[in-house]
């Protein structure tokens, strides 16, 4: 379904010189002690800001930040996300205190064109996230354009994401929603072979994920904690390694359904085990976990194994660590696959906060084809699911027919 591009909007320069443009970005950077930690998803949204403001728009941001579950919380105020924002624009940033009402209202009227105003966070309502249809109304009285360019809440259905929409007459694509679409589109029609590289605690968490992975990769590689749960359920010793007792009969269906679909999953053939989990302590590596030790990373035999994986792929998507990498005994699991990533000629995309960090501590990002800004909206973009938010953005094409570009 076609959706317009920020260039379609462009190309009126009506549609924007002078309008209230009400951005939906993923602001959800993290906050410690009130300042911003890791920008990127400030940097990522830059673009389509700063075109908009050349354009003469009257820009009205909204963002989350973090899940204040409908109250307001001080230590989730978007305030010092809208100093950084103003840092990198290289303009001032206005705040409005509320997201709607009357101090909403005064600083959405105060602004004039090719100015810039963020909203606090709108989960400081509960009407947000329930996508309440007067509080979505709410929010589009300070909307004559629309423009979605939060890719990691595409996958919410919430008030800003979706409810609004409707209301509002002109609607477009961010810059980075699009090129995060496009690159995973990349991944869900994938160039084969197509390797997947799963990692992190739990597999509860990756649980859809894994099961499609299963089935539609070519090979599926799995690190991380849940790993465990996978040896454990094909009754490998794993000693006092972390298992999810609850999991186990998923895991040994997904092992069964990626034998018949003839794809290949693989398990850790060696592990970085300590006894306890902390920095500074003992650790070696095995083959064979012994009682009252626990993997904490992948061997470097299974590294080696993931790293030839990588050479052959012509499409790669990784998400979640293979260790417990912020302590540095055991973080060559993770540190070997980004690297393996990075030199790979395949389309590579990594999402995930955690994979993320690993990449860009190592200095790799500009090496793998697309960081995702979305955690969670990038599994589910693979896995084939719909997502609300963009789902939103292509029925209002659908029924007010100014449509140019496919977005999916
Ligand atoms: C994210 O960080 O994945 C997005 O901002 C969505 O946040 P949420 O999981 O709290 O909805």
């Amino acid at each position: 379904m076609a959706v317009p591009s920020l260039d379609d909007l462009l190309r009126r320069p009506d549609a924007v010189r002078g309008k209230r443009v009400f951005v939906r970005a993923d602001l959800n950077v993290p906050l410690q002690d009130g300042v911003v930690g890791d920008e990127t998803r400030i940097r990522a949204t830059l673009p389509t800001l700063r075109r908009l403001l050349d354009a003469g728009a009257r820009v009205v941001v909204a963002s989350h930040l973090g899940r204040p579950k409908g109250k307001v919380d001080p230590k989730a105020s978007l305030a010092p996300v809208a100093k950084r924002l103003g840092v990198r624009l290289g303009q001032p940033v206005a705040f409005a205190s509320d997201c709607i009402g009357d101090a909403a209202e005064a600083a959405v009227a105060a602004l004039g064109d090719g100015e810039l105003l963020l909203l606090e966070n709108l989960r400081f309502h509960a009407e947000e996230e329930k996508n309440d249809p007067r509080f979505a109304a709410a929010l589009a009285q300070f909307a004559d354009v629309y423009v979605n360019d939060a890719f990691g809440t595409a996958h919410r259905a919430h008030a800003s994401t979706v409810g609004m929409v409707a209301h509002v007459p002109d609607v477009a694509a961010g810059d980075l929603l699009r090129s995060e679409l496009e690159h995973l589109r990349r991944v869900l029609e994938p160039e084969r072979p197509f390797l997947c590289l799963l990692g992190g605690a739990k597999v509860s968490d990756k649980l859809s994920v894994v099961t499609v992975m299963a089935e539609r990769a070519d090979v599926l590689c799995i690190g991380g904690a849940m790993a465990y749960t996978f040896l454990h359920a094909k009754g490998q010793p794993i000693g006092a390694s972390r298992v999810e007792a609850d999991q186990l009969d998923v895991a040994q269906r997904v092992l069964a359904a990626a034998e018949s679909s003839g794809h290949r999953l693989l398990l850790p053939i060696d592990h970085v085990i300590a006894e306890t989990l902390e920095a500074g302590v003992a650790s070696r590596v095995v083959r064979e976990i012994p009682d009252g030790w626990m993997g904490l990373d992948i061997g470097p035999e299974t590294a080696a194994a993931y790293a030839a994986e990588a050479k052959q792929a012509r499409t790669i998507f990784w998400n979640g660590p293979m260790g417990v990498f912020e302590i540095a005994a055991f973080a060559a699991g993770t540190e070997a696959v980004a690297h393996a990533v990075a030199e790979s000629d395949a389309h590579s995309v990594v999402g995930g906060g955690d994979s993320l960090a690993a990449v860009n501590a190592l200095g790799l990002g500009a090496r793998i084809t697309h960081l995702s800004t979305g955690g969670g909206a990038s599994l589910e973009f693979v896995e084939g699911r719909t997502l609300p938010g963009v789902a939103a953005l292509e029925e209002h094409a659908a029924a007010h027919g100014h449509g140019e570009q496919e977005t999916r």
